[in-house]
């Protein structure tokens, strides 16, 4: 990698990260009121991007604030921001906030949003970890009642995300009233009675678009699968966790809380669609889909 300057994208510049500020009464500073995407690049190409942009606009209208662009103006601001940057696969990040205002919760009015986006190059999980898999704990899921928005404000995620750096492990599994949710930053399937399980998409976990693709995956392969509510002890007898996202595509969860799941190794379910996923992302790199 060279020591190319990062270029970044803010309120309609193209820039040096180092030149990029936001002045601090930013809405998104002040209350964490805005909303972000994360979106794959493969092969220099924004990987399902119109999923990415419906995730977009449902954010937004969650937050009651107007896309400051059509369809085609992003995709051309995100090819423009690509180009920019170093990687033929990266990981871009696109960040929207209500704008500057002086500090009051209503809605300031005739005020323009704040644009930010960013990318990088994409680094996926090493190949050692599909090895050994990754650990994980569990925590009670004590976020708002709209984890469908992805809002900026982390807050919530970044403490339950913590848990798991302190205990050595990966990510939390969330549990709300006795069922699973998703992760700190992921989505996570369980495999019981060799059936691929997801909890349905709800007002309480974030939309995954690797999520979808899972599941698209196992439909055109004859994977049996379930979308539906997953309780506690399902979770803690599974034969196989998986935590899914666009960063780290499908990760096997091998410990939970320190118990092995299943036998401790990334099982059988889990090294198919790791294949089916490679495969997959080689037909995108193709053109193909
Ligand atoms: N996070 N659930 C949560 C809470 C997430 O933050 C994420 C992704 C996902 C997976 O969604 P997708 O498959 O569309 O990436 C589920 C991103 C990567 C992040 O915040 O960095």
């Amino acid at each position: 990698m060279t020591d190319q300057i990062q270029t970044v994208y803010l309120n309609g510049k193209f820039m040096p990260i180092e030149q990029a500020y936001v002045p601090v009464l930013d809405r998104g500073f002040i209350f964490g009121d805005g909303v972000y995407e994360v979106i794959p690049v493969y092969s220099r190409r924004p990987f399902r991007l119109p999923e990415h942009l419906r995730r977009l606009q449902h954010s937004l209208d969650g937050i009651r604030l107007k896309n400051p662009h059509t369809d085609e103006v992003w995709a051309d601001l995100f090819e423009q921001l690509i180009a920019r940057n170093e990687g033929e696969d990266q990981y871009l990040y696109l960040h929207i906030t209500r704008g500057v205002a002086k500090r009051d919760h209503a809605f300031p009015v005739n005020v323009p949003p704040t644009i930010f986006m960013m990318s990088s190059p994409l680094v996926t999980p090493p190949e050692a970890l599909r090895a050994t898999g990754v650990a994980a704990v569990s925590a009670l899921d004590n976020r708002w009642l709209r984890c469908d928005i992805k809002a900026i404000a982390l807050l919530p995620n970044v403490l339950l995300r913590q848990l798991a750096i302190d205990a050595g492990a990966a990510e939390t599994l969330l549990l709300r009233d006795g069922f699973l949710t998703e992760g700190a930053a992921s989505n996570i399937f369980v495999v019981a009675n060799n059936t691929l399980l997801a909890p349905p998409k709800t007002h309480l976990m974030l939309p995954g678009i690797t999520y979808d693709v899972i599941l698209e995956l196992a439909a055109a392969h004859g994977i049996p699968h379930q979308v539906r509510e997953i309780t506690e002890q399902e979770v803690r007898t599974a034969q196989e966790l998986w935590q899914t996202s666009s960063t780290r595509e499908v990760v096997p969860i091998t410990t939970l809380d320190g118990k092995p799941v299943g036998n401790g190794k990334p099982g059988p379910l889990f090294h198919k669609m790791y294949a089916l996923y490679q495969d997959y992302k080689r037909a995108v790199r193709a053109g193909g889909v």
